[in-house]
């Protein structure tokens, strides 16, 4: 592992000869796109390098990319695990390397909560909470039929975000989630599932309202909705998490109603926990939660012209 040597320059760590191996889901979103484009800004405002392995969706990719870092010795490891389990015996592995590990945006379910050092991400239950109150809010008592597009399969994100909003929606029995399907966190697979609901949904009259665990997601079902000649935003409400800036171009055009932000900045405080362990040994709490706000029509604009400033 490199030699460390950080010095601190108007309140930022800037420092030299450390490289983090970090394994990417892929770019299935966005979001994700967002996330590794940050991250190397993050490392190069602290003169990191940054190796990043793509893992094109798939948890064998994953492990072979942490197995090839801890070969090359790096002196750390983040990790966007694509889904909750199987991530014991590769963490172990680098465990034995002394080599910390970082999660990233998802969690993990592990026997032993030392093979890891922090995990950075929101509280995902908490995600789909937001979505459900505004939802339930905009009806005012009103019943209402709710289709869901779910995250990938076993992601932890995609568990915490319908149980977020299954809890919270289970108290009004006005609310039914009529149709539930996994889009994988893609536009393609959103507007495939989501025509798949319109056609079995009386041509999308029998839907009120769409839940996706994503932005992207949710631009795919707002095609499938148009192609069906619905107004959506309107004739069905569309709810979604992540801000990206094309959700805020589609609220400008009235055709989505709320995002819940979920900010692509996961590297930046992983990196500060990382150069804090190497200095004095510093340990940081298991999780650093980032916020999660919903934002609605009135302040797209805004939030657009500030995520182009911030180049995502
Ligand atoms: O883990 C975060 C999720 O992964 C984002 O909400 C989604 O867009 C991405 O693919």
């Amino acid at each position: 592992a490199g030699v460390i040597s950080a010095i601190l320059l108007s309140g930022t760590v800037y420092s030299a000869n450390m490289t983090v191996g970090f394994s990417q889901i892929g770019s299935e979103s966005g979001w994700r796109a967002a996330e590794t484009s940050v991250a190397k800004s993050e490392a190069e405002k602290r003169g990191i390098t940054l190796k990043i392995a793509d893992a094109q969706q798939k948890q064998e990719n994953q492990i072979k990319a942490i197995r090839s870092f801890i070969a090359q010795g790096v002196d750390a490891i983040f990790i966007a695990p694509v889904v909750q389990t199987g991530w014991d015996p590769v963490l172990q592995e680098a465990k034995e390397a002394e080599i910390p590990v970082f999660l990233l945006d998802r969690n993990i379910t592990t026997k032993d909560d030392s093979l890891f050092m922090t995990g950075v991400a929101a509280d995902s239950v908490h995600e789909g909470a937001v979505a459900a109150e505004w939802l339930i809010k905009q009806l005012n008592g009103q019943a209402c039929n709710v289709v869901e597009l779910q995250g990938t399969v076993g992601a932890s994100v995609a568990l915490d975000r319908k149980k977020g909003f299954l809890d919270a929606v289970a108290a009004v029995p006005t609310i039914k989630i009529i149709r539930t399907q996994s889009g994988d966190f893609t536009r393609s697979k959103g507007k495939e599932v989501m025509e798949s609901f319109i056609k079995a949904e009386s041509n999308g009259k029998n839907i009120c309202a769409v839940y996706a665990h994503n932005d992207d997601m949710a631009i795919g079902a707002i095609q499938a909705i148009k192609e069906a000649g619905l107004k959506p935003g309107k004739d069905i409400k569309i709810v979604s998490i992540d801000g990206v800036p094309d959700i805020f171009k589609a609220m400008i055009a009235g055709e989505t109603n709320a995002s819940v932000e979920l900010t692509p900045n996961m590297a930046g405080p992983a990196f500060d926990a990382l150069l804090a362990y190497k200095k004095d040994g510093s340990m940081p709490p298991k999780n650093i939660k980032t916020k999660s706000i919903l934002f609605q029509p009135d302040s797209a604009q805004a939030q657009l012209e500030m995520k182009k400033s911030m180049g995502y």
